[in-house]
């Protein structure tokens, strides 16, 4: 076999998609040709809307959209029953994993592969995600189920059914954007995983159940929880020094920085920057963006004089501090990223479905 080995496949280009574009160069992200900044002013349904259809919405067929998600949000009581045999020490992306297996038994398309039914189990599974998370979240804090709102927003509805309250309007314009910022990010590794589970011509949920083990890990979407415990961990702006100085001396990766694309900062991280300011403003509590904010400008520093380059914070680090003053538990800020990611897999299935090719690569022997 000829040719050398890209080690972790690094800037081999493995597709043709015309979902996401990115410039790592010059901190560019694109969904469907409009600047993630912009879309993230928008509603989940009208970004969810472009990825899948590969084009904006007109009013009505936003509105029939909306309409089939808010619909589709309930799970269910035998749902409701699993999550509550789920171990409750296990972090919520565990739950949802089993709760999206079985949500394929019961789904009215199950053993339909064609694009109109993967459209449905698509958008199911995007209605009921928010649902699953915030019910297993608040069986494992003992509380009642809240069975989900038919007219929020669907950002606005995930905080009023892990609460139980209405969140305020910047709460609830926070956690849109969150998901549209979550929504896609090209060939990440769990819409990979999703896309090569779908070339075998396998089916949507197992795809998406691909998509969510690939997404736990801690150098993938797993890093937002560990950037919140970094933030318990070190508790106060006066901390943030001699922690990120810690890391360099033990060799070990600051949660939440560097990534394989972006060479410089990720566009998501100065939208999500801001809006982590705003909730902080809001809430009249700046301790947790100020503790980001010198673990940021510490690292930058200190990597600089230790090892000659700078690094930037990714799409983990300012969401991780968004989901402290949102009250996300850190055992949920996984799922709670799934909840936007979902409708980014169910584009790219959709298009490795509709011009397929096995995803099948080959090893060197050695
Ligand atoms: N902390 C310290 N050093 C880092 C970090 C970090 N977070 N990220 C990269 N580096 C350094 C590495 O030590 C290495 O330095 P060297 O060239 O002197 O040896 C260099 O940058 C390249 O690092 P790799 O790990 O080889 O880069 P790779 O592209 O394989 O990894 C990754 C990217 C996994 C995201 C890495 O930056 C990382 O582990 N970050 C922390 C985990 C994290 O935040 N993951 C979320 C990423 S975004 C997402 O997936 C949703």
């Amino acid at each position: 076999m000829k040719g050398e080995v890209e080690t972790g496949l690094e800037n081999v280009v493995a597709l043709e998609s015309s979902i996401t574009f990115i410039d790592g160069e010059k901190g560019i992200l694109q969904y469907r040709g409009y600047d993630v900044e912009k879309l993230a002013n928008l509603t989940y349904d009208e970004v969810s809307y472009l990825l899948i259809h590969g084009k904006n919405p007109e009013d009505e067929e936003l509105e029939a959209y909306s309409r089939t998600l808010k619909d589709e949000r309930r799970i269910g009581s035998t749902l409701i029953e699993v999550l509550g045999f789920c171990n409750f020490n296990i972090e919520a992306m565990d739950a949802l994993k089993t709760i999206t297996s079985l949500m394929s038994h019961c789904d009215p398309d199950l053993n339909t592969n064609n694009p109109q039914a993967n459209t449905r189990k698509g958008m199911r599974m995007i209605a009921k995600f928010p649902t699953i998370v915030t019910s297993f979240s608040r069986l494992k804090r003992g509380m009642n189920v809240i069975e989900p709102d038919y007219e929020m927003s669907h950002g606005a509805n995930f905080l009023y059914m892990l609460r139980g309250s209405r969140p305020t309007n910047l709460e609830a314009r926070i956690i849109e954007s969150d998901f549209i910022l979550s929504a896609d990010h090209e060939l990440n590794p769990s819409t990979f995983a999703a896309r090569t589970v779908t070339s075998t011509l396998s089916d949507l949920h197992s795809a998406v159940i691909g998509g969510l083990c690939t997404l736990k890990g801690p150098l993938h979407g797993g890093a937002r929880m560990a950037v919140m415990n970094m933030l318990d961990e070190i508790d106060s702006p006066k901390g943030a020094q001699n922690f990120v100085l810690h890391k360099i001396e033990k060799h070990e990766k600051l949660m939440g920085f560097g990534h394989r694309v972006y060479k410089t900062y990720d566009p998501r991280a100065r939208v999500y920057k801001q809006l982590a300011r705003e909730i902080a403003m809001e809430k009249n509590d700046m301790k947790w963006f100020e503790i980001a904010e010198k673990i940021e400008g510490a690292a930058y520093e200190e990597y600089v004089q230790n090892r000659g380059k700078p690094i930037y914070p990714n799409v983990d680090f300012y969401s991780g501090v968004v989901y402290k003053y949102l009250d996300i538990p850190p055992k949920l800020a996984t799922a709670v990223f799934a909840t936007g990611r979902i409708s980014g897999w169910i584009a790219h299935c959709l298009e490795q479905y509709s011009d397929n090719r096995l995803i099948r690569p080959r090893a060197k022997f050695v």
